[in-house]
Order: C-alpha cells, then sequence, then structure tokens
C-alpha cells in the first residue's frame, strides 16, 4: 500500500548492465542501480546527486518506466508498475513526465514549437480542435514564459534557455503530478540556469507538482531541494531529510567541501585526494566509498554498511558517521 504522503515509492529497485569487452571478451555486468529503497513526498522537491556515473538517469529513468528494472518495485499513487499492460502505463504516463539536460535532443529539429507542445496530446491519442490546440499551445508558452509568437519557431531559431522553457513546457501539457528533471540546467549558462531554476520553483508552487530534481552540483540541490538523496555507484548512502542537515556520510561532506572550495584550483585538489573511483564492474566486498574516503579501516573494507535511518529520516550508510 501506498502511503498517501508519498507519491512515488521505490522499493529495492535494481538495474544490472552487461557489456562485452571486445567481440569475444567475456561479458562483464554491473548494477547501474542496487537495492534504491525511495520514497517521493508529494508535493515536494526530492533531489538527487551525485558524481558522474552514478547512476541518476538510470535511475530518473526506472521512476518513469523507461527502463525496465532488473529487480524490485515502483509505486507511483499506489499502482505498481511492473503489473501493468502497456495501453495502461501509457495512461499512467500521462501524470508523469520528464525533463531532459538537452532538450534540443528531446525535440525533433523539424518540428515548429507548437508542433513539439502538441505532440504529446498526439502521443496520448487526445484530439483538439485548431482553437483548442492553439489557446494550449499559447497557455503553455505563457506558463513558461514565453510569448505566443515563439509558436512559429524552430529549435534552431531559439537559445539554449529558450529551448529548456520548451521542453518544460511539453512535459506540463498534459498537466501532469510528477516531473522527473534530469540535470535541466547542467547544459546552460550560469545566469540562465538561475532564471530557469527560479521558473521551476514557481511552477512548482503553482501546479502544487512533486519533483525528483537530479543534479550533480550538491550547492544547487541544497538551495531548491526539500529533501537530498546522495548516490554513489549505484546506492544511495546518505538521504538529508531537508536541505541544510549537516551531512553525516564522508562522502556527502566531500561533495559538500568541494562546492563550497572557493578556488578553482583548490577544488581540483580536494578531488585529487579523494583516490581513485571504484569501478562499478568491479565492485569491492566492503563500502565503495573506502578507496577515497579518509576514515576507511578494515571494516569499511570487508563489510558493506547498509542505509540506516534515524526518527528524524536522517539515512546514511557509514560505519562511522560524522
Ligand atoms: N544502456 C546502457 N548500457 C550499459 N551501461 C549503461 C547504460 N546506461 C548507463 N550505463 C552505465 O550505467 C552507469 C550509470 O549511468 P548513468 O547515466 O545513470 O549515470 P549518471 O549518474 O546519470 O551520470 P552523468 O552525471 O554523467 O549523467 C554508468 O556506468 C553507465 O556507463
Ligand atoms: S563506511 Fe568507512 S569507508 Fe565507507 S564512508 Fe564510512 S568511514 Fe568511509
Ligand atoms: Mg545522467
Amino acid at each position: 500500500m501506498t502511503n498517501a504522503r508519498n507519491l512515488v515509492e521505490l522499493r529495492r529497485l535494481d538495474k544490472r548492465f552487461e557489456s562485452r569487452k571486445g567481440l569475444f571478451g567475456k561479458v562483464r555486468a554491473m548494477m547501474a542501480v542496487s537495492g534504491v529503497d525511495l520514497d517521493v513526498p508529494r508535493g515536494k522537491v526530492t533531489g538527487v546527486v551525485g558524481e558522474s556515473g552514478c547512476g541518476k538517469s538510470t535511475l530518473a529513468r526506472l521512476v518513469l518506466r523507461l527502463l525496465r528494472p532488473s529487480g524490485g518495485e515502483i509505486r507511483f499513487d499506489g499502482t505498481e508498475l511492473g503489473g501493468l499492460s502497456a495501453g495502461d502505463l501509457r495512461r499512467l504516463r500521462r501524470r508523469m513526465q520528464m525533463v531532459f539536460q538537452d532538450p534540443y535532443s528531446a525535440i525533433d529539429p523539424r518540428f515548429s514549437m507548437a508542433d513539439a507542445l502538441l505532440e504529446p496530446f498526439t502521443i496520448q491519442g487526445i484530439r483538439l480542435s485548431t482553437a483548442e490546440a492553439r489557446g494550449k499551445v499559447e497557455d503553455l508558452l505563457a506558463m513558461v514564459g514565453l510569448g505566443a509568437q515563439m509558436a512559429g519557431s524552430y529549435p534552431h531559431q531559439l537559445s539554449g534557455g529558450q529551448r529548456q522553457r520548451i521542453g518544460i513546457a511539453r512535459a506540463l501539457a498534459l498537466n501532469p503530478d510528477f516531473l522527473v528533471l534530469d540535470e535541466p540546467t547542467a547544459s546552460l549558462d550560469v545566469s540562465i540556469q538561475a532564471q530557469i531554476v527560479a521558473l521551476l520553483e514557481k511552477l512548482q508552487a503553482e501546479l502544487g507538482l512533486t519533483y525528483l530534481f537530479i543534479s550533480h552540483d550538491l550547492g544547487l540541490v541544497r538551495y531548491f531541494c526539500d529533501r537530498i538523496v546522495v548516490m554513489y555507484l549505484g546506492r544511495i548512502v546518505e538521504i538529508l531529510p531537508e536541505p541544510k542537515a549537516s551531512p553525516r556520510h564522508p562522502y556527502t561532506r566531500t561533495l559538500l567541501d568541494s562546492n563550497f572550495a572557493p578556488d578553482p584550483a583548490q577544488r581540483r585538489q580536494i578531488r585529487r585526494l579523494t583516490g581513485e573511483i571504484a569501478s562499478a564492474f568491479d565492485l569491492p566486498p566492503g563500502c565503495a566509498f573506502a578507496a577515497r574516503c579518509p576514515l576507511a579501516d578494515e571494516k569499511c573494507r570487508a563489510e558493506r554498511p547498509e542505509l540506516a535511518t534515524d526518527s528524524a529520516g536522517h539515512a546514511s550508510a557509514c560505519h562511522h558517521p560524522l
């Protein structure tokens, strides 16, 4: 049963990828997402943060069932997605949408903005009259701060920020409850990033949306999110129940320190000090962070720490929490 508080619940979610090294090489398997248990509360912004390759986009695609999990459950508003027929899943998808890092890749270059904004209706088999279609396009453009004259533009005529606004408008076309935002500002200039974040905040508040907001930038996530989930090599290593909670996991501490080091040279230094990232194909038996962790001891190298949650909802997976 889904808790009424949570719109989305993930239980023991796994995604295994196999790849072959060379044409006749051995097949190697890795867990891009491993044993992820996560609640996404309604009407809140849940942030997911971690370095490149830790499984953020894989998690995003699993949650929307754009990828099939290798194991575990995804419940959306009480419905387990694995048990749905293709038609039921398509209907439910109206309520959950994705905003991508690069909206250019998500929009057909031959589509005008009006075509791009109306495509979700076509996919869902929703017929609109010409007047309804025009009204929808104008409303959606206004919602994301673009003028009605944009309707006839093509992707190459737009700036990065304008394209991302269209990506957001398209995601909102069918009045979803839930948005998964996969690094929606990572490809934009810093000043434009701030505008897009402000727009996303406004839309979330006005429409009462639930967000799963993915980023490699802990500073941004701490500013924007109600709760923060930290991933390392496919696993959740810490959940901060509120954004300013002090990290207990040494990895989160490292992310925070590198974020706030004012000088880029010093930021590089922190990264260098923290050692080699373990290979996801060949994970050590103990804590995956041990090779980079200043607190690592024998126990850390031998025994994998489980994610343990305290009464305040702060979870961490570490034998020697800070
Ligand atoms: N289709 C696939 N087949 C094989 N391996 C994959 C596939 N998709 C992702 N991976 C691997 O799974 C791991 C997690 O990838 P993912 O894209 O989820 O990471 P990420 O956290 O989103 O990284 P980034 O910050 O670079 O976007 C990586 O090691 C990646 O190479
Ligand atoms: S379990 Fe040990 S190695 Fe892993 S983060 Fe904690 S202290 Fe560091
Ligand atoms: Mg990614």
